[in-house]
This record gives structure tokens, sequence and C-alpha cells, in this order.
């Protein structure tokens, strides 16, 4: 068991590619930190420097308290989980979860006890017999996780292990490896560039872009208070609405004005947004935080506006309603019976106190 701490660690490929740039981060004892973003971002190459896979450029890398940067692969004592968990397919998954401790030389007794432990703990102690090929996408994937597990690594690192499999079984085996953290109490690093698996499994996200560390903090931190409008509408499905518009003063009161509809921004936001006055700045709002007026008893008239509704989707547990104002297309969450005229005006509901503001140039967060 181990932390993990990277201290200002970049990436320099010879190709000039800066793929990780001076990142940033601390990865607790027992910990599940998930490392989300966009294709490309450095995710991979941040786990592969954590490996020994990978030199770093710049900056240092603390595992269990020691500095590894000139410590080989193999004497890291973590192991990792990649997303083409290539098994040897002449081999059973026995012979494939026994074989790196062979090649470590156990004792026979101590691997056949590890790997029937670690096939117990992954429900596959009916399967050790079959070659993999003879396996399910899914329990090959178990195979090569048990093949990490039974090295009893201090840190495990897994690279996008589930990308492979079907949309049902990634939701099965997310959980899997949900309940097996909880279990082993093993410090876990998992890249994703899924948001819901980010959310659904990390103890705390650490959210990248262009090499670059956004932002670190528990799921609901960062869905409730992203730090910028990059996170804002990575993190959340559907995505954050976002509209431009400028920040108005009208008789002591402060307005968003998009052009089309105007909402009055609450008093405890004032302060912050009160030299923006007379600016441009991107509002955004999420989908679940508009209502059909409808269903809301009192609605203020101030944060009530008109636009078209141009389609909505059933989904069984909630209605999305597909809106625009004329000017910007956004996405409500509505209750399941809702069901709207389509190309018709709709009265809409804004929850004004779950505004989110950001600036027009920095994109940072301004409430
Ligand atoms: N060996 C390499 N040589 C040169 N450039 C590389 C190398 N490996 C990765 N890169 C570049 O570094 C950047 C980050 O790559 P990385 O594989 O870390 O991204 P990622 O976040 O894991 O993306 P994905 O979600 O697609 O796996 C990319 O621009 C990539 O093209
Ligand atoms: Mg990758």
């Amino acid at each position: 068991m181990a932390q993990v701490i990277l201290k200002n660690v970049s990436k320099r490929f010879a190709s000039g590619v800066k793929a990780v740039n001076n990142v940033s981060l601390g990865v607790e004892n027992k910990e599940f930190m998930v490392l989300v973003g966009p294709s490309g971002c450095g995710k991979s190459t941040t786990l592969r420097m954590i490996a020994g896979l990978e030199k770093t450029s710049a900056g240092d890398i603390y595992i269990g308290g020691k500095l590894v940067n000139d410590m080989p692969a193999k004497d890291r004592d973590i192991a990792m989980v990649f997303q083409n968990y290539a098994l040897y397919p002449h081999m059973t998954a026995f012979e494939n979860m026994a074989f790196g401790l062979q090649l470590r030389r156990y004792p026979k007794g101590e691997i056949i006890r590890r790997v029937n432990e670690a096939a117990e703990v992954l429900g596959i102690r009916h399967i050790l017999g079959r070659r993999s090929r003879e396996l399910s996408g899914g329990e090959r994937q178990r195979v090569a996780v048990g093949r990490a597990i039974v090295r009893k690594p201090s840190v495990f690192l897994f690279d996008e292990p589930l990308s492979n499999l079907d949309a049902k079984l990634r939701v099965q085996m997310r959980t899997e490896i949900h309940k097996l953290h909880i279990r082993l109490q093993t410090t876990i690093i998992y890249v994703t560039h899924d948001q819901t698996e980010a959310m659904t499994m990390g103890d705390r996200i650490a959210v990248m872009k262009d090499g670059v560390l956004q932002q670190i903090d528990d799921p609901i931190a960062i869905y409730d208070r992203p730090r910028n409008k990059f996170v804002a509408g990575f993190i959340g499905s559907p995505p954050m609405n976002f509209m431009d518009g400028v920040i108005i003063r009208k008789e002591g009161r402060i307005y968003f004005d998009e052009g089309k509809i105007r909402v009055k921004i609450v008093e405890d936001m004032h302060n912050r947004i009160a030299s923006y006055v007379g600016r441009q700045v991107s509002f955004g709002i999420r989908s679940e935080d508009i209502y059909d007026k409808l269903f809301v008893s009192e609605a203020p008239p101030e944060n009530t506006v008109t636009v078209n509704c141009e389609v909505f989707e059933p989904m069984g547990s909630e209605v999305y309603l597909y809106l625009n104002t004329g000017r910007h297309t956004f996405i409500a969450r509505v209750g399941a019976h809702d069901r709207p005229q389509v190309n018709q005006d709709i009265e809409l509901v804004f929850d004004m106190s779950k505004a989110h503001f950001f600036d027009k140039d920095s994109e940072e967060a301004i409430v």
C-alpha cells in the first residue's frame, strides 16, 4: 500500500510533443484516483511514467515515499492493467495469471495459493482451466485483472481497461472493479476518457486537458463547482448548457441577457459578478436545473423564459427537451410524463441559484 506523488512532472517526446505539462498530483494511500480527459490529453503518458515505462522529462515521482525517477519498472511494486491486455491465447486462465509469478521465481505452492485467492475474489475459479481463447470478453478482462492482483502490488494502474467491452459488460465490470477496490484496499490510479466511469468510480477525479491538470476534487465537487468551462462541459451527461451573453444592471438588479432571453442573477452571486456588468460572459446551467413552468408552483417571472421546444426524447425515467432561444440551443431534463407540444413555445424556469458564469477570455469560473 502506498501513496503516489507527482511533483511538477512533464513529458516531452522526441517528436517535440509536450504530452504532459507540469502535473502535480498526490494520490493518498488506498485512494481510488481517476485520471480523466479527452483523447490525447496525456493520461496514458502520465500513467506510464508512474509505472516506469516512460522516463519523465522533468519533475519527480514518489511511490510510498521513495523517489522512483530512476527506479526500473520491475522494482516499483506496481501492477498495470492495459486497454489491450493481451493474454497468452495458448495458456489457460490459471497459467496466464501465474506467469508473472513464475518469471519472478515464486515457489509453486505460493503461486497456486495466490492464483486461487485472486480467482476467488474475481469469481473466476470455474474457468481457471480454460484457455483464454475459450473465454468471453468479460472473463478475459477478469483474468487480466487477476494477473495484476496476484502480484499483490502496492499500487494498481488501470489504463482504460473496460474500453473493449460492450456497454452492458462495461457497467458490470465498473461495479466489479469498484468492489475490488473496497476489498483489496489498495491505491488505484485509473485512466478513462469516460466521464461516467470517472464520476462513479473515483474517490477523487483529476481532469486533464492538453497535458495540463485542470481540477482535482471529489466527483460531486467537480460536478457542482467546476473551476473552468472545460471541466464544466466535460463532466456531466448531457453536458452543461452554455449561452453567451452580457451582464446588465437595471434598477439595482443584475441580469444575464442572452439577447432573446433574460434571467435574474441571485444576490449571493452579485459580489463576484458585479465587475462584469456591461461585459460578455458565458452562462452555464445544467439540464436538471431547468424546469417546465407547468410543474412549478409560484415560478418567479424574472427566472422564467419562453423558448421554442424543437424535439423531446422520452428516456423512460425522464424526458429531454431540446430547446432553442433563437440564438442558442440547450437541453432540459424534465419529469417522465412531460409531453410538450413540439415546435411550439414553452415556458421554462431556470434555477438561478445553480447558475454558473465563466469569463469569456480565460474561461475560468466567475461563480
Ligand atoms: N511515444 C510517443 N511519441 C510521441 N508522441 C507521443 C507518444 N505517445 C504519445 N504521444 C502523444 O502524446 C500525447 C498524449 O498521449 P497519451 O497517449 O498520453 O494520451 P491519452 O490521454 O492517453 O489519450 P487516449 O484517450 O487516446 O488514450 C498525444 O498527443 C500523443 O500523440
Ligand atoms: Mg491513453
